[in-house]
C-alpha cells in the first residue's frame, strides 16, 4: 500500500465507520452486526498505527480507548471551578429570588435544570475539536483525564456550524444506571467488590489509566455552562446554540419567570426523578443574563446568581443487627450501626453512623431493633428513628463501652463534649496511625508516597512510631518491607511491597515536604481543632512555631475564629515535653517551622498606599488578602477613585472595577503580583 492509498483508505474507514456509529448511537437502527464493524475498526487502527500522521483528531478509533496512562496530568483550570450554595428548602429558595431581585430589579429569567448527580468536567474546545477534558480537582485544578473522556459517545470530538474558535464548555460525567447495573453485575461475577453507588462508579471510572477500559464502562455527560466568547448574552441561548454544534445539552430546562414556576419544576422533579435512566440529586436555578450574572457576582465559593436544591434524603426501615466502635486519630470513639444490608437510594446500605453516645441514648436504639435510615448528600447513611411497635420487649437498653476497643484503656469524656475518647495516644494503634495517616496526607506534608497502607507497614515494622520518626528513615530499612493483606469481603488478598523505585519515591517525598509551608505543618502535626484555617490563622498572626508555643491564653484568644477551646487545646499539647521534643526533631529535620511566606506583615512595604481587591483568588482569599495589605501599612477601599494605587485583581473580577481602573490608569496586578511585592519588599514602577 503507498502512502497516498494508506491515507484515501484512512479516510474512507474513518467516514463509514462515523456513519455506522451516528445509526448505531444516535438512530439505534445498525446496519451491520457488531462483528462487521469491529473488523473496520481494527483496520483502521492498524493503518493508524502505521500512519499516525493521517490519524483525523475526531477518529472513532479514540472512542474505544486505548491509551494507557502513567498519572494524569494536573490542569490548571483557566476559570476556577466553583461549586453551588445548596439548600433542601423552598423557603431559602424564595429567600434566594428576593435577594436576586433587589438586584436585578423584576425583569429577571431563571433557567431551571435538574442536578446531575456525577463528576464534573470542563472541555476545552480548539478550532471545533476537543483539546482537554479536566476533571474538578479542588476547583483551582484538576486532573487531565482527555483520553478518557473522549471514549464517552456523547462528548463530540469535533464539533458542527459556526462555534467560537476557543471555549470551555463544562458539565457532569455520569452513569447510566444501566451501565452501572451491568457493571456491578461484572465486578460480583469476578469476585470484586460492586461500587456502592453511580456516582462513585462514575468518578472511579474516569479516574481509570486504561482509556479502553474506561470506553467499557459506558459512561454518558451532559452539558450545562459555557464559558468563552459566546454569541449571545445569557445562558439559556447559548446553551441552545451548544446544542446545535453537536453538544449533548439536557432536555430538562426550564425558563421560569416567577419563584412559583420554580416551585412547579422542583416538586415535578422530585416525583419524576425515580423514572430517569438517571441520578439527579435536586435542581439547579440559574440566572439567565448574563449581564445580571455579572452585577451578582460571585462569594468567595459559589456564584450569587445560582443556587442548588437538593432533594430530600430517602428513607427506608431495617434491622440493627450490632453497634462496633471505631477509634479515629484524635481517639475519638464513634459509634457505628451494623445493619441487615437494605437497598436505599440505588445502593446497599449494611453500616450507618451512630455519631456519638448522647446520640445513642436519644433514640434510644437497641440491637434488633427496626430502624429508620435516611440518606442525604452524605455518602454514610444515618439512622432518624426506631420502630418502636416492632421492638422485641426484652430488647436491652446499650451499655456503651467504658474501655477503649483497641487498646483497653479506660474512655474519658471532657464535660460539654459528645464524643467519648481513648487517652492514650502514644499506646493506642489506631490513633498512633491515624495521626501518622494525617501527617502525611495531601492537604499536610502531602508525601503521597506513603499512602495506601504503606504508614501501617512503618509502624508495625517498628520503623515509625511518631511524625518525626518519618525523618530518620533510611533507604536499607525501607527495602524489602512487605505486607501481605489476606482477603476479606470487601478487597481481594493483596501484598504490599517496597521495592526500589518505591523506597527513592518515599524518601524524596520526604525531603520534599520540607519545602512545606510552616501553615501545613502546624496543620500536619494534629493538634485538636486546629484545622486548615485556624492553622493559617494562627500562622499569619505569630509567623513561628516559637511564638504560638509562647503566646499566652489571652494572646491567642486575640487572633480572629480563636476561641477558649482551641486556645486550650494549643496551651495543652505545647505544654508536653514529648511535643518539645517532636518539634525540635522536625526542626533538625529542616521541617518549616516559621513563616517563609510573604504573609508575615508587619512593616511598611505598603506604606500610603491604597488598595481594592476584586474577585475569586487561589492563592489567599480575599479576606487574608486585605488583612495582609493592612498588615504591611497599606490601606483597603471597596470602589476604584483617581486615588487607588492598586487592584489586586482575581478572576471573574468586576466589570465596572476592571472599566474603571482602566479609564483611571490604576495599575492592576495579580495575586501573584501582590504576593511578589510583599516578599520582594518593592512596589512595581507605575504604568
Ligand atoms: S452549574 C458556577 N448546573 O453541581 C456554577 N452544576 O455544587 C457551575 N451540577 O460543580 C455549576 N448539575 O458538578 C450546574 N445543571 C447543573 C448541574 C451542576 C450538576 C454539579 C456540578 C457542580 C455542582 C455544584
Amino acid at each position: 500500500m503507498t502512502t497516498n492509498e494508506a491515507r484515501q483508505r484512512i479516510e474512507q474507514l474513518t467516514a463509514e465507520i462515523n456513519n455506522h456509529n451516528q445509526r448505531y448511537y444516535q438512530e439505534a437502527s445498525p446496519v451491520i452486526s457488531d462483528f462487521e464493524f469491529d473488523i473496520l475498526l481494527q483496520e483502521l487502527q492498524h493503518l493508524e498505527l502505521k500512519y499516525p500522521e493521517f490519524a483525523a483528531a475526531d477518529s472513532p478509533t479514540q472512542r474505544v480507548g486505548g491509551t494507557i496512562a502513567r498519572e494524569f496530568k494536573t490542569v490548571q483550570h483557566l476559570t476556577p471551578m466553583l461549586s453551588l450554595s445548596n439548600t433542601y428548602s423552598e423557603a431559602e429558595i424564595r429567600e434566594f429570588d428576593q435577594r436576586v431581585r433587589k438586584v436585578t430589579g423584576d425583569e429577571v429569567v431563571y433557567i431551571c435544570e435538574l442536578k446531575y448527580d456525577g463528576v464534573a468536567i470542563g472541555l476545552r474546545y480548539r478550532n471545533g475539536i476537543l483539546v482537554q477534558a479536566v476533571t474538578r480537582g479542588d476547583g483551582i485544578q484538576g486532573d487531565d483525564v482527555t483520553a478518557n473522556v473522549k471514549t464517552i459517545h456523547s462528548v463530540p470530538l469535533r464539533l458542527k456550524g459556526d462555534y467560537p474558535e476557543e471555549f470551555e464548555i463544562r458539565g457532569e460525567v455520569f452513569m447510566p444506571h444501566k451501565s452501572f447495573n451491568e457493571l456491578n453485575a461484572a465486578k460480583e461475577e469476578i469476585g470484586e467488590p460492586p461500587f456502592a453507588n453511580p456516582r462513585n462508579a462514575a468518578a472511579g471510572s474516569l479516574k481509570l489509566l486504561d482509556s479502553s477500559e474506561v470506553a467499557r464502562r459506558k459512561l454518558d455527560c451532559f452539558l450545562y455552562f459555557v464559558i468563552g466568547d459566546m454569541p449571545f448574552d445569557n445562558h439559556y441561548d447559548n446553551l441552545m446554540k451548544a446544542r446545535e454544534w453537536g453538544f449533548n445539552i439536557p432536555l430538562f430546562i426550564r425558563k421560569c419567570y416567577r419563584v412559583e414556576e420554580i416551585a412547579e419544576f422542583i416538586g415535578e422533579w422530585n416525583t419524576a426523578r425515580h423514572d430517569l435512566p438517571f441520578d439527579i440529586d435536586g435542581v439547579v436555578i440559574k440566572v439567565n443574563s448574563y449581564p445580571m450574572q455579572q452585577v451578582l457576582g460571585f462569594t468567595a465559593k459559589s456564584p450569587r446568581w445560582a443556587i442548588a436544591y437538593k432533594f430530600k434524603a430517602e428513607r427506608v426501615t431495617t434491622k440493627l443487627l450490632d453497634i462496633v466502635y471505631q477509634v479515629g486519630r484524635t481517639g475519638a470513639i464513634t459509634p457505628v450501626a451494623v445493619l441487615e444490608p437494605v437497598q436505599l437510594a440505588g445502593t446497599t446500605v449494611k453500616r450507618a453512623s451512630l455519631h456519638n453516645a448522647d446520640i445513642i441514648a436519644q433514640l434510644d436504639v437497641r440491637i434488633g431493633d427496626s430502624v429508620f435510615v435516611e440518606k442525604g448528600g452524605e455518602i454514610i447513611p444515618k439512622i432518624m428513628g426506631v420502630d418502636l411497635s416492632q421492638r422485641d420487649p426484652s430488647a436491652a437498653s446499650v451499655a456503651y463501652p467504658a474501655h477503649c476497643p483497641e487498646c483497653g484503656a479506660v474512655l474519658v469524656r471532657t464535660p460539654g463534649e459528645s464524643a467519648w475518647y481513648c487517652p492514650d495516644e502514644d499506646g493506642c494503634p489506631p490513633q498512633i496511625k491515624g495521626k501518622l495517616e494525617h501527617f502525611i496526607s495531601r492537604k499536610a506534608m502531602n508525601i503521597d508516597s506513603l499512602g495506601e497502607g504503606k504508614t501501617e507497614i512503618l509502624y508495625d515494622s517498628g520503623l515509625v512510631s511518631n511524625v518525626a520518626d518519618f525523618y530518620d528513615l533510611t533507604y536499607d530499612q525501607l527495602l524489602g518491607l512487605e505486607k501481605n493483606y489476606p482477603s476479606t469481603a470487601m478487597v481481594r488478598q493483596r501484598t504490599v511491597k517496597f521495592r526500589e523505585k518505591t523506597v527513592e519515591n518515599i524518601l524524596s517525598a520526604i525531603e520534599k515536604s520540607k519545602e512545606v509551608p510552616f501553615s501545613r505543618v502546624l496543620f500536619a502535626l494534629g493538634i485538636r481543632f486546629v484545622g486548615e484555617t485556624v492553622a493559617k490563622k494562627l500562622v499569619a498572626h505569630f509567623g513561628s512555631i516559637e511564638n504560638i508555643a509562647n503566646a499566652s491564653t489571652e494572646t491567642l484568644l486575640e487572633v480572629d475564629e480563636i476561641g477558649v477551646k482551641i486556645a486550650g487545646s494549643l496551651t495543652e499539647w505545647f505544654a508536653l515535653e514529648k511535643h518539645q521534643n517532636l518539634l525540635k526533631r522536625l526542626e533538625i529535620a529542616g521541617v518549616k517551622l516559621e513563616n517563609t511566606e510573604p504573609a508575615a506583615g508587619n512593616g511598611d512595604v505598603l506604606k500610603g498606599k491604597s488598595f481594592v481587591v476584586s474577585g475569586v483568588f487561589s492563592r489567599f482569599n480575599r479576606e487574608e488578602l486585605k488583612e495582609l495589605i493592612e498588615k504591611n501599612g497599606g490601606k483597603v477601599s471597596a470602589s476604584v477613585s483617581s486615588k487607588t494605587d492598586f487592584i489586586v485583581a482575581g478572576d471573574q473580577m468586576g466589570p465596572s472595577k476592571l472599566e474603571k481602573a482602566l479609564k483611571l490608569g490604576v495599575r492592576i496586578i495579580s495575586e501573584d503580583d501582590f504576593a511578589e511585592m510583599l516578599s520582594s519588599g518593592t512596589l512595581p514602577e507605575k504604568g
